[in-house]
């Protein structure tokens, strides 16, 4: 039986800092392309879908384009890991009487729920960030310079609330998908595992299998909410009169299809991100244990 390393907490955080930036290079092009897609007013639609919105931002604005509003995410990559693996240990521990015992799937949901209610204190003004630069060249106007620009005048003009806005939706969206995230991932890596070995044991290709499969089921739970949230964020000032009524707004414009609006972009970012951050994370550990082997 392969002995279990044990890896120090320090080298794990850095090496998923490494995997969450490979996640976001390789997934923010179509994280663009979802956003916009969300945000088209259907009577003016400009884009057919995922290809045509592609090619157009690749055009006009050349590769730069894809990559914009990535800053604020960036800069969320380590706190948000950090909240989430401490809030996820924190979920687990607060159900076990003690640290060996293995945890039913209710409780794995619970404690990624617990995970997604946390790092919301991240992910709302880093939403709001990203999605207001994803689209604002659509309108050939450049309101904001970058991600600091926008979070300043954000401020500037209406205080934290202007900051938070769109926190409640973030929050509907990010709490049950990230708790059915972890439970798929853990359960599919279960599951893949053969009879008689251990779960750390489980092939590459099989844990790209399971975080990818995690990651559609995460979305497909997401993306209502996340429709919403897109527009309720992007949106003027003073436009929606408060969250029902984007829900109203919405379904009265488009029908019920319109909260799957990104679908497609989403289903197609889903495993080379997964990979990527796969890869980064094992790569960035390997380097970590070479460069220092005794930390
Ligand atoms: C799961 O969905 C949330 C949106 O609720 C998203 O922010 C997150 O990146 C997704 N995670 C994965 C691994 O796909």
């Amino acid at each position: 039986m392969k002995q279990e390393a044990k890896v120090s907490p320090l080298k794990n955080f850095v090496a998923g800092g490494v995997g969450g930036t490979c996640l976001l290079l390789v997934g923010h092009p179509l994280d663009t392309v979802k956003v916009i897609l969300q945000t088209q007013p259907r009577a003016s639609a400009l884009y057919s879908g995922v290809y045509d919105c592609f090619c157009h931002i690749v055009v006009r604005q050349g590769i730069a384009g894809l990559y914009r509003g990535m800053g604020a995410p960036l800069a969320c990559v380590a706190p948000m890991m950090a909240i989430s693996f401490l809030s996820f240990g924190l979920g687990k521990r607060l159900q076990q009487s003690d640290p060996e015992t293995t945890l039913s799937h209710s409780q794995i949901f619970l404690s990624g729920c617990l995970a997604g209610t946390f790092t919301t204190v991240v992910v709302a003004p880093g939403e709001r960030i990203k999605c207001l630069l994803q689209v604002q060249s659509r309108s050939g106007e450049s309101r904001y310079a970058g991600p600091l620009d926008c979070a300043f005048k954000l401020y500037k003009d209406r205080g934290i609330h202007g900051v938070y806005r769109g926190t409640v939706l973030t929050l509907i969206r990010d709490v049950p998908s990230t708790g059915l995230y972890f439970l798929t991932y853990e359960y599919l890596k279960g599951a893949l595992t053969p009879v008689g070995q251990s779960v750390s044991q489980l092939s590459t290709p099989n844990i790209l299998l399971a975080g990818g499969a995690a990651g559609i089921l995460n979305w497909t739970v997401a993306l209502p909410p996340d429709v919403l949230k897109s527009n309720f964020q992007t949106a003027a000032d003073g436009r929606y009169g408060g969250l029902w009524d984007v829900l109203r707004t919405l379904l009265r414009e488009e029908g019920p299809k319109g909260l799957y609006k990104g679908f497609s972009a989403v289903l197609l970012r889903a495993f080379p991100a997964n990979a990527a951050c796969f890869l980064g994370f094992e790569v960035a550990l390997k380097a970590l244990d070479m460069a220092a082997p005794r930390w």
